[in-house]
């Protein structure tokens, strides 16, 4: 049986690419952000998961304004980048898992969620940026990974609820998968932020924190917020916290915190990194 073996959440902004590939880490403004990774790459290190499941948003590198899909799963064995026009290097192309992908494709529309099946998907810094903070140096060739969109861009946006409710049922196909695989969840993105318009800056650290608190302990009460209860806490772009509750909604059975570093601010968003270890609930 595969299992989930681990959540994590953590920030993808261009501008930590920009950071490690100029050397930047140990300078004033980024060490307090980058002090936090080194737990979480020692325990991907130590428990060496066969599959990562992503949780991020396209930023409109696959997916422009004109075509948005809700949810949008790959089914692939190999995934590109491409120039997003930050000036960040050519990277490697990420490894897909095409069999499990398929799996939780079928069981998600059995159950309904109607997803956008992607077989050929160009994955940006949303997918790609989580990555090289765990596996610096862009080193993560060897682990397989199965990129889930949600879309946080363009209302309407799927509510807080349904992505949770997401992330529950793919919780429940992984768990239905008969093959022997540890998987780890990655639900990526900024916490309260604002990019534009009059508010452009806002940070709430202490909503941020008691959303850390509440996806360890009671992720179901975020459920109660919509995108534009979020919008109007956390800023426009604080409702890609919505990628962090599907994250949490996998984890159908017990979890512990082990580790957290949140930060604020880094490119004007709040950054909550945590790891949760989870325990499969008994069959
Ligand atoms: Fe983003």
């Amino acid at each position: 049986m595969a299992k989930i073996i681990g959540g994590l959440t953590t920030s993808h902004i261009p501008a930590i690419a920009n950071a490690m590939a100029n050397g930047l880490e140990e300078t004033p403004y980024w060490k307090p952000f980058f002090d936090g990774y080194p737990p979480v790459r020692d325990w991907l290190n130590e428990k060496k998961p066969d599959v990562i499941i992503l949780f991020y948003n396209d930023h409109g590198l696959e997916f422009f304004i004109d075509k948005k899909p809700t949810f949008a799963i790959g089914v692939a064995d190999e995934y590109h980048n491409a120039d997003e026009g930050w000036g960040i290097p050519t990277i490697p192309p990420v490894t897909g898992e095409s069999e499990l992908s398929w799996h939780i494709a079928n069981s998600l529309v059995e159950d309904g969620f109607d997803m956008t099946i992607c077989q050929e998907m160009k994955v940006d810094h949303g997918l790609t940026v989580p990555l090289n903070l765990m596996w610096p140096g862009y080193n993560y060739g060897h682990v397989k990974v199965i990129p889930v969109c949600i879309n946080c861009e363009q209302h309407p946006m799927p509510q807080p609820k349904r992505t949770f409710a997401l992330g529950q049922a793919i919780g429940r196909a992984v768990a239905s998968f008969d093959e022997d695989l540890n998987v780890v969840v990655f639900g990526t993105g900024g916490m309260s932020h604002q990019l534009d318009g009059e508010r452009a800056g806002i940070i709430n650290r202490k909503f941020d924190i008691e959303c850390l608190d509440k996806l360890v302990t009671d992720p179901e009460d975020l459920t109660k917020y919509s995108n534009l209860d979020l919008v109007e806490i956390a800023g426009a772009q604080g409702v890609e916290l919505n990628m962090l509750l599907a994250m949490r909604g996998t984890l159908i059975g017990q979890v512990k915190e082990l580790h957290r570093n949140y930060h604020a601010p880094i490119s004007n968003t709040g950054s909550g990194l945590m790891l949760l270890e989870h325990t499969m609930p008994e069959k």
